[in-house]
């Protein structure tokens, strides 16, 4: 699988790999989610960097907790693990340098999205490879939440959050929204940093 991921990452910026996570690993990680819900340990998501910081919530409507991965659990560590497969194979083969990893549940409640955006910050251009791994079982296309995403030639792809898919692209490279759904849609979304 990471051999297409790097295939489509080298041809076009961006890739979708439905099934990159187990679904053992994504029950796991979603119940983890949803309990740090529970006990009130996510936070409104911010907008920008430093003093440009916002909570907007007409704009950006999910809720966050970082993860640390020396405080990792067994399932977020093995969620590490795969990535620091996917980020060796990318710098073998793509050289794109990535060191290190910030990444984050996210929750979207029903009916809350985040508009258009690119994912890097004006005054911090290190964000240069993002990653999505949606956790939501059983994913409808009518229940909305799609991840569109703004392609080069001037078109546009929807992308169903399903448990389970990865999607990746070119943090500088690809404006992009989600939609909001008629259900919470959760995910872990982190970006590969160059030093
Ligand atoms: C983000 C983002 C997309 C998604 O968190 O920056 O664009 O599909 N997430 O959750
Ligand atoms: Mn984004």
């Amino acid at each position: 699988m990471i051999e297409s991921i790097i295939t489509d990452l080298a041809e076009k910026g961006w890739c979708v790999a439905p099934g990159f996570l187990s679904s053992g690993l994504v029950h796991k990680l979603a119940q983890e989610a949803e309990q740090l819900y529970q006990d009130g340990a996510l936070h409104p998501a911010a907008i920008g960097k430093a003093e440009q910081r916002q909570i907007l919530s007409t704009l950006r409507g999910d809720s966050i907790f970082w993860l640390d991965e020396e405080r990792a659990t067994p399932a977020q560590a093995e969620f590490f693990a795969q990535m620091d497969e996917l980020r060796l194979a990318v710098n073998r083969e793509l050289q794109l340098g990535l060191f290190e990893l910030e990444v984050h549940f996210a929750r979207y409640p029903a009916g809350a999205g985040y508009e258009k955006h690119l994912d890097v910050f004006q005054k911090d251009s290190r964000r240069t490879l993002t990653i999505i791994c949606y956790l939501n079982e059983s994913w409808q296309p009518e229940q909305g939440g799609q991840l569109r995403m703004e392609l080069e030639d001037g078109g546009s792809t929807d992308i169903q959050p399903e448990g389970g898919t990865l999607v990746c692209f070119l943090s500088h490279r690809f404006p992009h929204e989600v939609m909001p759904a008629t259900r919470t849609r959760q995910s872990i979304t982190g970006w590969f940093k160059r030093r």
